[in-house]
């Protein structure tokens, strides 16, 4: 049982393989937060609560309630009734105060886990996972708020959400509803986060705590490419193998925050959900509100194990697509080859070169509807260009299949450009603010979602084209941020909902598109990585990571990604050189092994590569059908880190089993009158023997891991090199 209940001390246990989190009750029924940390194998106690100290409880010392108020650690803090720290709940009585106080009402524990209305979130059978709701109560605004959470024993993960039903008579106004908060004595903790920009999304960031607040957050209407909804506190020093994290995920995809409070007792109080800017939901009586999930767990082995608890639980418990399982084919993408200058002819000639080089899959980027010649127009307009696709879409798709290759095409389906025949008609369809002209960013508007009426053209829009032609992937691209957040659908009173109703509708969306299209390969983009969150990866199994293609580039943003997500989700490509954006030229070998630590694919015109390079596509794609189902299921240990180290890069990719790892290493710079470089690698079983392949060299699991593995110095800059270990 992966949840206890000890009645006489009104404590909650919850229980994975390493961890334990403990709730308890105060004896008015304020929600305490115990202890998260180490497994805790006996029973445990509410000590940590402090509640025999002075300012003792209010029930004791009523006329020191604020004190306790402002000190006591909740599970779920409310605003308006003096804890001054960041609260987790506003709530607006009719009458407009501010206020909220919620006493433990009831409990429920069960096997299995609920899905979450209208929302992505993690899921598992009754044998994988036990939920613990607990229900309490404002009985002044009459709101019931129901914390989940949802214990998986195996991957040391807490699912946490919560819900906030009106079961009194007026309407309230939630100003903030945030899905979880850790309140726990501050230790020395240092806040990771992830953040960048386009081109550099989710570079690892780490700083030391100050008293008050520090924060993260998005209010672009995406997740974004700027902060990522990530956070962890890691012990101070914390490195790959050693150290305490306690992270926090959102799975979600628009405006959120993430934050630390150092407070004047040194406790930390880390807080996710929602952003509350702009926000505001009317809650009528009867209504509920679902606030999105965080995914928490907490490693007392480093950061290692923290990727590792995230990497399962998302494989097993987040990604439902039938390609989670299985080898997704190679695909080559004409964006970076022809960007909008292409037509039926250039398209065939790419895939003809591009299928005998063994590449399975041609997917046609951006440009092949309405009057789309450059970034300007059309996006609305999802009729096929016939000037440039003579004879139609279908006439392509069948030539791409007679070459044996599969046909993926390109959406954006969010948005609307101001010249389309899709805005002249209904300019309201926009998210606009009265009386002002909405922004352009890449000139264009976003749709507003929130309506039913633009939901369904935009499904009928893109399922009408997949109904056409033997389509089975989707690039689902959104490449602007929302602005002039107005809708001429929502009463003026709901507009403070648009956001977060914009992301319920495009969840509406994909789940109508992989209900209707089962066998679809689905990968969710935005302008390169700005919406790559665990809610997009429950609709689609692969985003794409970023517009920076460069090898070196994408050492720091996929080490970054792979802090959190599984490579198997990680859309990288192999692209040409000098690359478009930093004009840099790695080896095509360096590039394939970088893009191999992702879904692997192709991004450039093969009928423009030399021999040599050509020659090299049929050996990577040999390595990835050798390699991909290791990389896939595989466990994942970052070995170094170029962003750290300015010279190299290494990870690898280990067999649940022990029985091989797959290492690349990536010599950045390349350095004068030095020796081979001794380099402790993870992931081997130490009671192992490997051979490393291609040499006869047999290496002890425990030498590799203590000792360490001496890696020659390569010639030259950007060199890279794939090793495969085998046990014997
Ligand atoms: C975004 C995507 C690119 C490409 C272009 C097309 O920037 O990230 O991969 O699809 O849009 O306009």
């Amino acid at each position: 049982m992966a949840i206890g209940y000890d009645g006489a001390r009104r404590l909650f246990k919850l229980d994975t393989t390493n961890t334990t989190y403990m709730i308890a009750l105060s004896p008015e029924g304020y929600v305490g937060h115990v202890y998260y940390g180490r497994r805790i194998y006996g029973e445990g106690d509410t000590r940590l609560l402090r509640m025999e100290e002075e300012p003792y409880t209010p029930s004791v010392n009523e006329g020191e309630k604020a004190s306790f108020m402002d000190f006591f650690p909740m599970e779920y803090p409310t605003g308006g009734v003096s804890d001054y720290r960041e609260s987790c709940l506003e709530v607006r009585a009719s009458s407009g105060g501010p206020g909220c106080e919620l006493l433990y009402a009831d409990h429920k524990i069960y096997k299995g886990k609920k899905k979450l209305a209208g929302l992505p979130a993690s899921f598992g059978t009754e044998d994988e996972t036990e939920t613990l709701d607990l229900y309490c109560e404002d009985g002044v605004l009459g709101l019931k708020v129901i914390l989940s959470y949802a214990v998986f024993e195996k991957e040391n993960v807490i699912a946490r959400s919560v819900r906030a039903e009106n079961s009194g008579g007026e309407t309230l106004r939630l100003e903030k509803v945030y899905s979880a908060c850790i309140d726990m004595d501050n230790e020395d903790y240092e806040m990771l986060t992830l953040c960048g920009s386009w081109a550099r999304e989710r570079h690892i960031q780490t700083r030391s705590l100050a008293y008050g607040k520090q924060s993260v957050a998005s209010a672009k209407g995406e997740s974004s490419h700027q902060q990522h909804p990530f956070m962890a506190l890691v012990s101070p020093g914390c490195t790959q193998e050693q150290g305490e994290a306690y992270a926090m995920h959102f799975v979600y995809s628009g405006n959120f925050l993430a934050q630390t409070e150092l407070t004047q007792f040194d406790a930390v109080r880390m807080v996710m959900g929602i952003s509350p800017e702009g926000f505001c939901w009317v809650l009528r009586p009867g209504e509920v509100f679902q606030a999105p999930e965080v995914i928490l767990t907490y490693s007392d082995r480093g950061l290692g194990q923290m990727t590792r608890s995230y990497h399962d639980f998302y494989r097993n418990h987040l990604i439902r697509s039938p390609y989670r399982d299985r080898k997704r084919p190679i695909l080559i993408n004409n964006w970076e080859a022809t960007y909008f200058a292409f037509d039926t002819e250039k398209l065939l000639e790419i895939a003809r070169v591009a299928g005998s080089a063994g590449i399975e899959m041609f997917v046609m980027d951006d440009g092949w509807f309405g009057k789309r010649n450059e970034p300007k127009g059309s996006l609305g307009d999802w009729v096929v260009n016939e000037e440039k696709l003579k004879g139609g879409l279908s006439c392509l798709v069948e030539q791409i299949n007679a070459l044996g290759m599969d046909f993926g095409i390109w959406f954006e389906p969010e948005m609307i450009s101001p010249d389309s025949d899709l805005y002249r008609a209904h300019p309201d369809w926009a998210i606009r603010l009265p009386g002002r002209t909405p922004v352009q960013s890449r000139n264009q508007y976003v749709l507003d979602l929130s309506r039913p009426d633009v939901r369904e053209y935009v499904y009928e829009s893109v399922a009408a084209i997949l109904r056409s032609a033997n389509i089975t992937y989707v690039k689902w691209d959104m490449n602007r941020q929302l602005s002039d957040l107005g809708s001429a659908w929502l009463a003026a009173d709901s507009q403070g909902e648009l956001s977060h109703r914009f992301v319920l509708g495009l969840y509406e969306l994909q789940e109508k598109l992989v209900t209707e299209f089962p066998d679809l390969l689905l990968e969710n983009c935005s302008s390169g990585g700005g919406r790559f969150d665990p809610g997009m990866l429950y609709y689609s199994p692969q985003i794409w990571c970023s517009d920076d293609t460069d090898a070196i580039e994408r050492l720091v943003i996929q080490e970054g990604t792979a802090l959190v997500y599984p490579l198997s989700a990680i859309g990288a490509h192999v692209s040409a050189c000098p690359n478009h954006m930093l004009k840099r030229s790695t080896p095509f070998e360096t590039r394939g092994h970088v893009a191999l630590a992702g879904t692997f694919g192709y991004e450039l015109d093969v009928t423009k590569l030399d021999h040599e390079e050509l020659a090299m596509i049929p050996v990577q794609v040999e390595l990835y059908h050798k390699y991909n189902d290791l990389i896939r299921s595989g466990d994942y240990y970052r070995i170094a880190s170029y962003r750290e180290n300015h010279s190299h890069d290494c990870w690898a990719v280990a067999a649940k089993d022990g029985s091989e790892v797959l290492l690349t290493w990536v010599q950045v710079f390349a350095r004068p009158n030095v020796h081979s470089r001794r380099v402790r690698l993870q992931g081997f079983d130490p009671k192992s023997r490997y051979r490393l392949e291609g040499t006869g060299q047999i290496y002890s699991g425990e030498m590799l891991l203590y000792g360490g593995f001496l890696m020659e110095n390569l010639q030259g800059d950007y060199q890279s090199r794939l090793l495969h270990f085998v046990r014997v």
